[in-house]
């Protein structure tokens, strides 16, 4: 079979990076074919400087790295050092990115690239933020139906809110974005923190990591480390959620999760509700499903697949 192709749009943000290793790290499934940053958890300039750090951890630095929007579509950037620590990349040491940062804005890059591949061979992967992907929309409504899918990370149901009591951090930063992604008719699939919160980092899995003996495996094991204490003091939970890596985990092992399509909106009206995922799960209306909408993972051969693909990293 042959890998499938993806750009992964992204804020890293220590779940980012293990994101991306893993996609990395499985080249039979995936081929990686950009990666465009995006201001989220930190700025744009440490998002772009965090991939390339991430890229040449695994030993990756040829992959194009692209910087794409700075700020939300209408809003006031929202970032989240809280929990990323000041670089977003707290935890581990590692060394500066020497890699380039290609020419050009990672929103023509989308473009471009869903206008040269064949139609419906790109997957979009956006782990942050929308802002990247509703520019392109907007900018070239024709790439729409050239998409393959959307698999993302974002949003909440049953888990309501981690930035405010009604919104997941993703949605809550550029819901404006959110809303043109969510209407614009791509098939969808959302990893919300109804299953991002199931793929807890606990000890055990943890020291897997660490047990690994590679630079790859410490590291992660030091962004864990560092990234659990808001989950730890918020939910009391019995370790870090690793959001984003469910997003290349269901493009590589999609058996592993479970879900409904089911229609979901985004709230950008409401200063209370601002970013919620009205996600109609319970079929209470009449409003067309626009995504396949993730509840549950097998969080055991989740961390299981994880931890074998790292492995293979340096
Ligand atoms: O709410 C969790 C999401 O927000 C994750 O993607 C995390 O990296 C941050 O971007
Ligand atoms: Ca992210």
């Amino acid at each position: 079979m042959t890998a499938r192709k993806i750009i992964i749009d992204t804020d890293p943000g220590q779940d980012d990076a293990v994101a991306i290793l893993l996609a990395l790290a499985s080249p039979e499934d995936l081929e990686v074919l950009g990666i465009t940053c995006v201001a989220g958890n930190v700025p744009l300039e440490l998002t772009t400087r965090n991939a390339r750090i991430v890229c040449e951890l695994a030993g990756f630095p040829q992959t194009k790295v692209f910087a794409g929007c700075d700020r939300p579509l209408g809003r006031n950037l929202v970032t989240a050092e809280h929990v990323h620590g000041k670089t977003g990349l707290d935890g581990p040491t590692l060394p500066e990115p020497t890699m380039p940062l290609q020419d050009g804005h990672a929103v023509d890059f989308l473009i471009d690239t869903l206008r040269r591949e064949p139609a419906g061979s790109v997957t979009l992967c956006p782990l942050g933020p929308l802002t990247n992907i509703a520019t392109a929309l907007e900018k070239a409504p024709d790439i729409a139906p050239r998409i393959r899918e959307i698999v993302l990370m974002g949003g909440a149901y049953f888990e309501v809110g981690n930035i405010t009591p009604t919104a997941e951090f993703n949605i809550y930063v550029d819901p404006e974005a959110a809303k043109i992604v969510f209407g614009a008719g791509v098939p969808l699939v959302v990893l919300p923190l109804d299953c991002t919160h199931k793929a807890l980092v606990t000890t055990p899995r943890n020291d897997a990591f660490r047990a690994l003996g590679t630079r790859v495996g410490t590291a992660v094991a030091q962004m864990t480390d560092f990234f659990e204490r808001f989950d730890l003091a918020k939910y009391g939970s019995e370790g870090a959620p690793l959001h984003d890596p469910c997003v290349t985990a269901y493009l590589i092992a999609p058996h592993l999760f479970s879900g409904r399509h089911i229609n979901v909106e985004i709230e950008t009206e409401s200063t209370l509700c601002r970013g919620m995922t009205v996600a109609d799960w319970w079929g209470v209306t009449d409003r067309a499903p626009n995504a396949l909408f993730i509840g549950d993972l097998d969080a055991d051969h989740f961390f299981a697949l994880l931890t074998e693909r790292l492995g293979r990293l340096s």
